[in-house]
């Protein structure tokens, strides 16, 4: 029999499995993105509940336990698939908030949803979160819920932390929802943000867009109740010795040189992986590489580029442009370049596990990490942590891994021409100053890992103000 009150509750738009159809029978498999493999290996061994969707619309799972957490299952209908996930949390919410790489669209009837789902998402945390518990509330689908919980528990301590970017006032305020946003975010005790920027937009959105409603001193707001709300940066992490343990396993070690050899061994393998994903800059990346063969400055036989696309969000359109894209541009880079057998870049969509992307990381002499804008990244954290002192990692300034990772070789992907100079400098580096660069990196890694996030994020949580 499971508990059924809690004195943590998680509440996410997915729970860290989702449930998929393999053959005739459902299966649980581990859920994609970021959110999940933070936050999986910061809720091993703490007694929490955690409230998401299956990945599937219709009644919702019975309650389940899974590594040492409780896991409740929210229903969504095929409705509320279309109008609050792929609709407003991503066709408005998420194209706005990585800077109108593809312009957002609004329909009222896609908030409505948004609305309601966010009601029953509080509904479900209040049911399980014990006397004075903490609930914590993560991204961008579930902003309201800070404030509908507070309604219905004012002894609960709130924390909402955004795993993506929050846009400049000038853009977020052309969201219809902005104030019914920026109120349901302020129910929370503590808002975290990956970068100072981020809490800085918040703030500012407050002040400009809320007006006498709100007062805004330094980091906290405080609302017409009273009630106050601290905004500041906790940037997420990885769980690095985890990875960098793995990635040092014999097992690990042989199938990098495994993966090499299927490659035909070449002088240089390079590797993207991200979901597919238009805010990755995968397409620009490809572009470089693509002009670096035609040219000459990559030779196709000696240099391999390996590039992980993970399936995403598939039925919405500007996800099937951005596929078909890529698979153009891999299938022109091939065709003109391959020779029998061995195509100078190896695509790969679809879902891995862990010690095979560990292998991958481990195998990659240059990690190209190019995003147009992300609030973190955690593959180029997880490479830098799968690497002694070997590697080198190209990293978009527009990624939130940018502020930390400053010795990586830092890139702007709208630059083709010298986004192919730093992917030349990264392969051609000599080998002292890869290094140095490298355990740079690591120590920073090591030393601000996912468990130091979450105590930073926690603690903070618990001595916010509630009061001025
Ligand atoms: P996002 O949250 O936007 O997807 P992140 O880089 O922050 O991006 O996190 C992605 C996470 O998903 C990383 O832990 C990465 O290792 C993992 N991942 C990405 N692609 C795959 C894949 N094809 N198979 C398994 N894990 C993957
Ligand atoms: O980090 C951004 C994010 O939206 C997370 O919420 C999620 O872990 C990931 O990307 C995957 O997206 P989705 O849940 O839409 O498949």
């Amino acid at each position: 029999m499971f508990k059924d009150k809690f004195d943590l509750v998680i509440a996410a738009n997915r729970l860290p499995v989702d449930r998929v159809r393999e053959g005739n029978r459902s299966v649980w498999r581990r859920s994609p993105g970021g959110l999940v493999t933070a936050m999986e290996s910061v809720m091993r061994g703490r007694d929490g509940a955690w409230i998401g969707w299956s990945g599937v619309p219709g009644k919702a799972p019975a309650a389940f336990e899974q590594d040492d957490m409780c896991l409740h299952p929210i229903a969504l209908s095929s409705d509320e698939v279309t109008d609050y996930y792929e609709g407003f949390s991503n066709g408005s919410l998420w194209p706005l908030y990585h800077d109108v790489i593809v312009p957002p669209t609004f329909r009222r009837r896609w908030q409505a949803a948004y609305e309601k789902v966010n009601r029953r998402f509080a509904e479900a945390a209040a049911d399980l979160a014990a006397d004075k518990a903490t609930v914590w509330v993560h991204d961008y689908q579930l902003q309201q819920v800070p404030q509908f919980l507070r309604e219905l528990r004012p002894d609960v301590r709130i924390g909402w932390f955004n795993h993506i970017p929050f846009p400049p006032v000038e853009l977020f305020m052309q969201l219809p929802a902005r104030d019914s946003l920026l109120h349901g975010l302020l129910g929370a005790d503590f808002l975290g943000f990956q970068r100072r920027t981020d809490a800085q937009n918040f703030l500012r959105a407050c002040r400009q867009l809320l007006g006498e409603d709100v007062a805004v001193r330094g980091d906290l707001v405080q609302n017409g109740d009273g009630q106050v709300c601290r905004a500041a940066a906790v940037p997420i992490s990885i769980d690095t010795r985890g990875m960098a343990e793995l990635a040092s396993t014999p097992k690990v070690q042989a199938r990098a040189a495994e993966i090499r050899e299927q490659l035909g061994n070449p002088e240089k393998l390079l590797l993207g992986v991200d979901r597919l994903d238009y805010t990755k800059g995968i397409r620009h990346r490809l572009k470089a590489l693509e002009e670096m063969y035609r040219e000459g400055s990559l030779n196709s036989a000696c240099t391999k580029f390996i590039q992980v696309a993970t399936p995403s969000r598939e039925r919405l359109e500007a996800y099937q442009h951005i596929r078909s894209e890529v698979e153009q541009t891999v299938g022109r880079i091939n065709g003109e370049h391959s020779s029998f057998g061995a195509p100078p870049v190896t695509y790969l969509h679809r879902s891995f596990p862990r010690e095979e992307m560990a292998a991958m990381f481990v195998a990659a002499d240059v990690m190209l990490v190019t995003p147009l804008r992300d609030g973190m990244n955690l593959v180029a954290k997880e490479y830098v942590a799968a690497h002694d002192d070997s590697g080198a990692l190209v990293l978009s300034e527009f990624t939130g891994a940018a502020t930390e990772l400053k010795q990586s070789y830092l890139c702007n992907p709208h630059d083709i021409a010298r986004t192919k100079r730093t992917i030349t400098r990264a392969l051609e580096a000599p080998d002292e100053e890869r290094r140095r660069r490298m355990r740079a990196m690591r120590r920073q890694v090591l030393r601000h890992d996912v468990q130091h996030w979450a105590e930073r994020f926690l603690s903070d949580l618990a001595v916010a103000p509630r009061q001025p």
